[in-house]
């Protein structure tokens, strides 16, 4: 008999998580203004509000925190940090940031300026806001299938070449100061992009001499889809693919909080000693001096264990088989999910499961409180209320895809509470239909209304 697949690790330490009755959760849920960032997370039972920084550090990770250097300049730290990030994608110079988005802002504080634009796959909201900040606009040319749940294609997050070189004619290379290529791709549903897709993009890109981004918050996650989906990859390890793959941009921005498995922390790297100087001067400013730009000695340390353990091929393979085994589950029980899964989380088609209830009664919301109120499990809208309104018009964007988005924290849960959840949004699936309302805004913010939204039944 074939050995069935069991995770590559075991557990040393447990945290105690919180069952409910439905009768709490109703209640809650009404407290929360049916906004689940507003509920406490001891009203959760289960958590795929996101996976950033909800991950589980590992023995080694944790004792690397204790041999953490806290000098303010010259922390061995930081190099460790620096050896590990050009040992894994060969960029020779690094700036530490707090977070992503703080990578983002130090970053495009050195490239972007008023009237520019910036192509690439779907961007993040974090990665469009600073772009849109700075008066610039981010150019979504991703594939087109990407947008079609049903259809199967094995990378949905490549760029669109014909798209993207129609954009930097229609805009001229002068205006576009960088490419940003998000990979996997978030936006679209943890989609990756293949080798060859990353080969031609760079190569488009040094046709009209622009620079090359990597949003790569989950690049291990994306060299994994490699080597498991790309002809040619199967025999190449994890970090030979991310080598190859870094080689074919000059910056990368990292969210360390997803594939370093730290629960906080992110970092810039370049190949341009010109760049570095330049970004260097808003390190200082937004984050901190160079040689730990908001974060911890300790924090460095376990990153960088963090990142030679998120590149380690046993860990993606236990890590998106779990995933996976989710999406398999979820579909015995007839709910509509994106195909191919994605590597950080399983996406709902809600717009279609809650296709009786109207759009601007929001659809992927009321999903995602009838699947709290069954079970306690917690997802994340990523539908109407996120997309928010035109700026313009102030009229909702109803975005093309409505979407239950399930992320799955990195090393916590087991597959016992992939079969509660699988179950919980299968009993709702069964009575979708008794579901007939959904619900209509009390408050909201001007911007990014999603994270304090208030709402009521309608
Ligand atoms: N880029 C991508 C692709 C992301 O998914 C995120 C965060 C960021 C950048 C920003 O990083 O949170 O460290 O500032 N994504 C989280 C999520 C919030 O839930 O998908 P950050």
């Amino acid at each position: 008999m074939e050995l069935p697949f069991a995770e590559s690790y075991k557990i040393k330490m447990v945290e105690q998580i919180h069952p409910s009755t439905r009768e709490d959760r109703e209640r809650w849920i009404r407290e929360a203004r049916y906004n689940l960032f507003n509920l406490k997370s001891n009203q959760v039972f289960i958590d795929l509000l996101t996976d950033s920084g909800t991950g589980a550090m590992s023995d080694k990770q944790w004792s690397e925190m204790m041999i953490g250097d806290e000098s303010y300049a010259g922390a061995s730290s930081y190099f460790k940090l620096k050896d590990a990030i050009s040992n894994i994608t060969g960029f020779p110079y690094f700036l530490p940031t707090h977070q992503g988005r703080a990578a983002e802002n130090v970053l495009f504080s050195a490239l972007i300026k008023e009237g520019d634009f910036v192509p690439g796959n779907a961007h993040f909201d974090t990665t469009k806001g600073h772009i849109e900040f700075r008066k610039a606009t981010a150019v979504d040319c991703t594939i087109d299938e990407a947008y079609d749940t049903f259809v199967y294609h094995p990378f949905k997050g490549n760029v669109d070449l014909g798209k993207l070189e129609e954009a930097i004619l229609k805009y001229t290379p002068s205006k576009i100061p960088a490419l940003v290529i998000t990979i996997t791709c978030n936006t679209s549903g943890g989609q990756p992009v293949s080798m060859e897709n990353l080969r031609q993009t760079y190569h488009l890109a040094k046709k009209y001499d622009i620079p090359v981004v990597f949003d790569s918050a989950r690049f291990a996650e994306n060299a994994y889809f490699i080597k498991m989906r790309e002809p040619g990859y199967q025999d190449k390890s994890i970090r030979e693919i991310v080598a190859e793959m870094f080689s074919y941009a000059d910056i990368m921005t990292m969210s360390s909080k997803k594939d370093a498995i730290v629960n906080m922390g992110g970092f810039i790297a370049m190949r341009s000693e010109e760049l570095y100087r330049k970004a260097t001067v808003f390190n200082i400013v937004f984050e901190g001096y160079i040689t730990y730009g908001g974060m911890s000695g300790r924090d460095m340390n376990a990153l960088a264990q963090g990142l030679y353990e998120g590149t380690e091929f046993d860990y993606l393979d236990t890590r998106i088989k779990q995933v996976a085994y989710l999406g398999t589950r979820l579909k015995e029980y007839g709910v509509e999910i994106q195909e191919p899964f994605g590597g950080h989380a399983i996406f709902v088609n809600a717009g279609s499961m809650m296709k009786h209830i109207p759009k601007d009664q929001f659809q992927a919301q009321t999903l995602a409180i009838e699947l709290y109120l069954e079970s306690g499990v917690r997802g994340v809208e990523i539908g109407t209320l996120l997309a928010d309104r035109d700026p313009v018009t102030r009229e909702n964007r109803y975005p093309k895809l409505e979407l239950l988005r399930l992320a799955i924290p990195r090393r916590v849960y087991t597959n016992n509470h992939m079969d509660y959840i699988a179950v919980a949004l299968g009993n709702v699936a069964a009575r979708k239909n008794s579901i007939t309302k959904g619900f209509r805004i009390l408050r909201e913010a001007p911007i990014m209304r999603h994270f304090t939204v208030e709402l009521e039944r309608v």
